[in-house]
């Protein structure tokens, strides 16, 4: 009697741990197999007039912007309003850093920063914005701006190669943002940086549309979950985060 007693216990024990070990494979790996810390994904939800109809965590992706409005990139006033030279202070280059500006459009940002480092990979998508880009840097006779012609899923940077990857007003354009972060993340040098710029989306006085501006929180969550590491959030620009990130 006491010996069946035992042995039902025991059987109901393995059962209880057997069930426990199928409830920490599933936390694991989840139902269908997938890794819990698998990367996020696209998804597609309502279209709005500015956006595509596809997600990520949330957001809803903007369209990109077309050449054809590339001299909005050139307007006077945008040195009042974004301040391009306090960001590139801001960015603490150094002589022998080779950056990388994805989604370089017109070059704005590219000329401001080729005096003080070795190289600048221009990176666009249109090869308009490429053209006018290259114009530009024979008009000023500025020798080490790059072009490279990107995809919308990979910026062809050089492994290991980029010290400093700038990104100003694009990243809420990227279609394939998993696959953008995750070369730009490989293309980064063992101290490699991120600066990502965007408008406040916390901020309802600056005046660009919402799919056009990020929060702070949302930024940090996007980045996190491809791998990279928060470092610090500067707060000067008048309308945009500087936020940079590590490997
Ligand atoms: C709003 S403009 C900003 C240009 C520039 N960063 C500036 O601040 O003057 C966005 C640019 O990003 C480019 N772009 C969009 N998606 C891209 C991608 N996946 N890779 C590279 N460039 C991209 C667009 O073609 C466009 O020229």
């Amino acid at each position: 009697m006491t010996g069946a007693f035992t042995l039902a216990i025991m059987k109901n024990l393995r059962l209880r741990f057997s069930l426990l070990c199928l409830l920490m494979a599933l936390i694991a790996f989840g139902p269908l197999g997938f890794s819990a810390d698998a990367l996020p994904t696209v998804t597609d939800g309502p279209k709005s007039r500015d956006g595509i109809g596809k997600y990520f965590m949330g957001r809803e992706i903007a369209h990109v912007m077309g050449h054809q409005a590339a001299a909005w990139l050139e307007r006077p006033e945008r040195d009042k309003e974004e301040e391009p030279t306090k960001l590139i202070q801001t960015l603490e280059l150094k002589p022998t850093d080779v950056v990388a500006d994805i989604g370089c459009g017109t070059g704005f940002h590219c000329f401001r920063m080729a005096p003080s480092v070795k190289s600048v990979l221009g990176v666009d998508i249109q090869q308009e914005m490429l053209d006018l880009m290259m114009g530009k840097a024979k008009q000023l006779n500025i020798i080490n701006v790059k072009p490279i012609l990107g995809t919308i899923s990979d910026p062809k940077l050089p492994a290991g190669g980029v010290d400093l990857v700038l990104m100003v007003d694009v990243y809420h354009e990227f279609d394939h943002p998993v696959e953008m972060l995750s070369a730009i993340l490989a293309s980064l040098s063992p101290t490699g940086r991120v600066a990502l710029v965007e408008f406040r989306g916390e901020d309802p006085n600056v005046p660009i549309k919402p799919l056009h501006k990020m929060t702070e929180y949302q930024a940090r969550r996007e980045f996190e979950s491809i791998g990279f590491k928060w470092d610090r959030t500067v707060s000067t620009l008048p309308w945009q985060h500087l936020i940079f990130f590590k490997r």
